[in-house]
Formats: structure tokens, sequence, C-alpha cells
């Protein structure tokens, strides 16, 4: 089939290259001139494995293309993805206003029948919105359906969580779309889902939502733990291995972070309590997370006692292993309590560090290229992303080149007993 991918972030790209990998014939369409001649000639703007070179590959066989022209993407697709950024806004809410750009440029050059499908996260009832705005702005007054399908992808296993989804949720108002979109995933072998547009977008919300309480909640264990002696990562296995309940996103942690999870969060109690409900629960997902963090910098400050001028290393500055974005991270939000305190900074981070650099203050902080050397000097190291790379730390190298060997794991990658047998002060999460 034929497709057009409109926005080239994340989601856009990872869409595009996953569906030209399984044989149809895509063009991305980006209104950022630079992006697209990068893409050309086959770099990428983002750290994602597996994606540079699956780009490459199809950009070589003639089924990946990319352009700044919406016409050029539109006008021979069968199906056009809207895949824009849907920022937050200071009340919580979403801005909609690339969506509605983005709708209104495809009513303007479309001159046949489109199936348009909304892939960019939304709160439910935006599909009827884009609807109304096609309509509207297309003069032509050409045939379309409007249809939500929403994305499940997560940062850092972007590509293969599209290549083998666990299911495709397509939401549609009438059944003329059903079998193209069908058609479109056939390759994936995953169940389909087929409901209303609305159900469709509050299935994504509610979904990310789920995942963040079921954080939320293993972080509230992992309170009690502390206060009463108990292993939080044994308290989570004896629950996860109920297969109601399931062992993953169940690693406490000093909190979940991202340009989704935060976001979505406060856009779905924002739509709810515009749809008349107070979302208290998910309002306390959100205190518990924020919490999360606080106690976590206490530990430090209460063991370290005054940061000022204090040498703190700090392994990770991307939200979660296997990405190089810092947007909502965690870690960049300890690196500026650290920084507020007078402390002094050595970061490592495997992919992060040019990110990092755009969002942390240019003195204070000195990057280092080996994870093995920002202990050098220091009073206190803190792991503050879960890169797998960092268990693999010459932990006896770490401990003789601290001024102290003070460890602060927030997320729970070393074992307490072996830690305090090196010869380490060590504190994690509910352990
Ligand atoms: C999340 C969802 O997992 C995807 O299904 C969804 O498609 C995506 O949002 C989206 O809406 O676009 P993502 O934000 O990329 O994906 O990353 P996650 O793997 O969900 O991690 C989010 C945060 O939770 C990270 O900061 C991570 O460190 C933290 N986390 C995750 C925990 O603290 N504990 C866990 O057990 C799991």
């Amino acid at each position: 089939m034929k497709l057009a991918v409109i926005g080239t972030g994340y989601v856009g790209l990872v869409t595009g290259t996953c569906f030209a990998e399984v044989g149809h014939t895509v063009i991305c369409v980006d209104c950022d001139a630079r992006k697209v001649e990068m893409l050309q000639k086959g770099g990428i703007p983002i750290y994602e494995p597996g994606l540079e070179e699956l780009v490459q590959k199809n950009v070589a066989a003639g089924r990946l293309g990319f352009t700044t022209s919406t016409r050029d993407g539109v006008e021979n697709a069968d199906v056009v993805f809207i895949a824009v950024p849907t920022p937050p806004q200071p009340d919580g809410s979403v801005d909609l206003s690339f969506m509605e750009g983005v709708a209104r440029d495809i009513a303007a050059v479309m001159t046949s029948y489109k199936i348009v499908v909304d892939k960019s996260t939304v709160p439910v009832k935006t599909g009827e919105k884009v609807a109304e705005t096609i309509r509207r702005y297309c003069k032509a007054k050409v045939e379309f359906d409007v249809v939500s399908n929403p994305e499940f992808l997560r940062e850092g296993s972007a590509v293969s969580d599209f290549l083998k989804p666990d299911r495709v949720v397509i939401g549609v108002r009438t059944q003329r779309p059903v079998a193209a979109m069908k058609e479109l995933y056939a390759p994936f072998n995953a169940p389909v889902v087929v409901t209303d547009i609305n159900s469709a977008e509050l299935i994504k919300h509610a979904a990310n939502s789920f995942l963040a309480l079921k954080i939320s909640y293993i972080n509230a264990i992992s309170v009690i733990c502390e206060a009463s002696g108990a292993n939080v990562q044994e308290v989570a296995s004896g629950i996860g291995m109920d297969a109601r309940i399931g062992r993953q996103f169940f690693d406490a942690s000093l909190g979940f972070g991202g340009s989704c999870f935060p976001k979505d969060l406060s856009a779905f109690v924002k739509i709810a309590e515009q749809l008349g409900y107070d979302f208290g629960l998910l309002k306390e997902v959100q205190r518990i997370n924020a919490l999360q963090m606080d106690r976590f910098f206490k530990k430090i400050l209460e063991t370290v006692w005054v940061l000022k001028d204090k040498k703190i290393g700090v392994l990770g500055l991307a939200f979660k292993q296997n990405t190089d974005d810092v947007r909502m991270s965690p870690a960049i939000d300890l690196c500026h309590r650290l920084l507020k305190e007078g402390a002094l900074l050595r970061v490592h981070d495997p992919k992060a560090m040019d990110k990092a650099r755009t969002v942390l203050p240019p003195s204070g902080v000195t990057y280092i290229d080996d994870m093995n050397e920002v202990a050098e000097g220091c009073d206190a190291l803190v792991v503050a992303t879960e890169w797998n790379q960092f268990k693999s730390l010459d932990l006896d190298r770490v401990r003789k080149a601290m001024t102290h060997p003070i460890l602060f794991d927030g997320r729970n990658l070393f074992d307490p007993r072996e830690m305090e047998q090196l010869g380490f002060i060590y504190k994690s999460i509910g352990r």
C-alpha cells in the first residue's frame, strides 16, 4: 500500500520505517527542512536501537522517502498518518494546534479518497475534531475517513515493539476503512481490536495511565519495604508471578519520566475533569511519583549532609535506558537538584550526553566519556538511569577512586549485600 506519514519524530519515523520494512511504500513528511535533508542522506536525528539501519535499508530499496511537501506525501497515498507532537500546556491539557494544522494541510491537498489516521497521543474526542476540520477546509469536497490508531511503542525498543505488537487498535466511525487498515497491519500477525474512535483514543490514555499506576504502586510498596525491612524486589517478584498482575513494569525506581507518562497522566486527568470526573486515583499516581524523587534526594542529603562543593558522580542522564531522550528525565531533575545545593557533578550517559548538554547549565557539570572514570575524586556516586552496562561497572576501581565510597542506586542495579562486602555505603530503593 502507499502511505504518507506526517511528522518524523520518534513515533512518525519508527512508524514510517517499519511499514516500509514490511513492504509498503512510505513518504515521510516533515516541516523541518534540515531534518528531512539529514534523513534523505541516511542520518537520523535520534538514537533508537536498530532504526538507522532500517532507514538506510528501506531508502536504498526505494520504499522510504522524505519530503517537506505535504502535497507530495498525500497526493498518491492511500493512507495518511498524522504523527505530530501533542505537547503539554501549563494547565496539563494538550496543545492540539499541530494536529489541527496538519488536518488543514491534508484537507487542502486531498484530491481523492483518503484514510486519515491519527497516531499521535490525543485526548478522547480529538478524532471528531480532526474529521470536522478536514470537512471544513477541504474545498474539493473529497471523501475521507478518520481513524484512530494509537501507538504503544516504548522508546529504546520502538522498532521491535512496532514489528511485534501485542495488539493493533483501530478506532473507526464507519466500516469503510477497516479492510484497508487490516491489510496494512497484516504482515505483523497481531490481534486487531476494532472499536469506535473515542474508545481507541481512550485505550491509549488509559493504558499509559495504568502502566504509570503500576510503577507508582510498587514505588509506594518500596516505602513500606524500607520502613519494615522488607525487600521490594522480592515482594515485586512474589506479586508479579500472579499472571493477573505480571512482573513487567513493576520495578521500584526514583520515579518514571519521559515524554509520555507524565504528560499523558496530566492530560487524562484534565480530560476526565472536562468530562465531569475527578480522577483522584491518577492524581495520587502523580503524587507518589514526585514523592519518590523527593525521598531519594533526601537520602542523599541525609547521608552526604552538605552538598556545597561536594563532587557527585551521576551515572545516567536519559529518562530510561537505550535512548538519548532526556525529556522529563528523573536523572536530569536530580542533576538540577544537586546543582542547586552547590554540588559539582561528574556525569556520564552512554547516549544522552549531547542532549543533556542542552538542558543542564554550562558550569558545574563535567561530562565523562568512560563510565568507570566518573567516580574519580567523588564524595558520592548516583545511579539515575537503568542502563544495563552500569551493571558491569568496575566496582573495585570505582571504590578506590572515590573520596568516600557512597553509592546511591536509584534503579536497584546492584545487590546490597555484595555492595557492602565491597566496602560501599550503599543506599537503594525499597531494600
Ligand atoms: C511509554 C509506554 O510504555 C509505551 O507503551 C507508550 O507507547 C509510550 O509511553 C508512548 O505513549 O509513546 P516510554 O515512555 O517510551 O513508553 O518508556 P517506558 O518504558 O514506558 O518507561 C517510562 C518511565 O518509567 C521511564 O522513566 C522508566 O525508567 C520508568 N519505569 C519503567 C520504572 O520506573 N519502573 C518500571 O518498572 C518501568
